[in-house]
């Protein structure tokens, strides 16, 4: 019986999380919830934004489900952000984000890529300090961490039956950081399946491609930052945040998470728009249960949804968690 350990967070973490919980349970009945804290409120109650109880009640379900955390804009002394503390101390060193053409909000057919963001070093290790009056930050790539995360994709691409990967990289201005990167993985993923096609692109050539020609890409693995940016802009394509949705996934562990915020702006009225947490929730049943079946069903419902006439009409959480259930088969 899998155990889901949920984490709803900031803002409309709360109302999109126990939405797509209702949705899950109703694909997986057996499904045991563990509610744990994390983010900006718990940082103000506990004095930390991620406490060790929630990393210990995550170690020990193998699977997460996170909403959204409020960051201050401002530098708040002893806080860090839970999910890149989360990522960090459990060291989830992949984030899967996939991205397809939806019916009805997506502007352009035919998408269907998944970018492999590597989510545990590069500039994300958030190594910064002052020189005189220059600020430096490190961006760290390890030959380990690129074998792990070509190791994943080449995973990933088995079990997905994916033909063609790109390495996204900037090794014309950075040859031994993302030379390393770039070789660590061609390597990987030839080594795990010679069968695969590999392409690479520097990071701005991608950039064009992904605004002018999407529906090129099929797998991308590339480092952090890049990874963070390239599937914001990919986003669009998928219909927006509000579809978009990731796992963090690590060795045994996996952490689902809608890439969307906390929205503040639009937090306590209802009307958040779950399906990013529901698809977030699938790709957890799909990687880290290996449900494939359970999955299909929570994304054809998803896709259902978005092709009836009536969904423009759904402006609330629960309108849209009713229709999800109704076409849940
Ligand atoms: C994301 C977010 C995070 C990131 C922020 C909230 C730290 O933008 O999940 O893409 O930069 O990784
Ligand atoms: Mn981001």
């Amino acid at each position: 019986m899998p155990k889901l350990c949920v984490i709803p967070g900031d803002g409309i973490g709360q109302e999109v999380i126990p939405a797509a919980v209702t949705i899950l349970q109703a694909a997986l009945p057996d499904l045991q919830i563990i509610e744990a804290e994390a983010g900006w409120n718990c940082f103000q109650k506990h004095g930390v934004s991620v406490p060790e109880r929630t990393l210990e009640l995550l170690r020990d379900c193998g699977a997460g489900l996170f909403g959204a955390v409020s960051s201050p804009s401002h530098k708040v002394a002893g806080y860090k952000s839970a999910i890149l503390t989360m990522r960090q101390s459990l060291d989830l060193y992949a984030n899967i984000r996939p991205v397809k053409s939806w019916p009805s909000v997506s502007p352009r057919p035919a998408v269907d890529m998944i970018i492999v963001r590597e989510n545990s070093e590069g500039l994300y290790v958030g190594r910064e300090q002052m020189r005189g009056d220059t600020a430096v930050a490190q961006r760290i790539i390890s030959r380990q961490a690129s074998q792990k995360i070509g190791q994943k994709t080449a995973e990933l691409m088995q079990q997905l039956q994916r033909k063609t990967v790109t390495i996204v990289h900037k090794a014309n201005v950075l040859p031994l950081t993302d030379g390393l990167f770039r070789d660590t993985v061609r390597q990987t993923i030839e080594a795990a399946n010679p069968d695969l096609a590999i392409n690479e692109l520097l990071v701005d050539v991608a950039a064009l491609k992904m605004v002018a020609e999407p529906a090129w890409f099929d797998v991308i693995v590339t480092t952090n930052l890049f990874g963070d940016i390239l599937s914001d802009a990919a986003a669009h394509w998928g219909g927006g945040l509000g579809l978009a949705a990731s796992l963090n996934w690590g060795d045994g562990l996996a952490l689902a998470e809608p890439v969307h915020g906390s929205a503040p702006d639009i937090a306590g009225q209802g009307v958040a728009n779950p399906l990013a947490a529901v698809l977030s929730a699938a790709l957890l049943v799909r990687f880290a249960w290996g449900l494939g079946e359970v999955a299909d069903r929570l994304e054809t419902a998803v896709q259902q949804t978005l092709a009836q006439q009536s969904y423009a009409q759904l402006k609330t959480t629960l309108a849209v968690q009713e229709a999800v259930l109704h076409n849940l088969n």
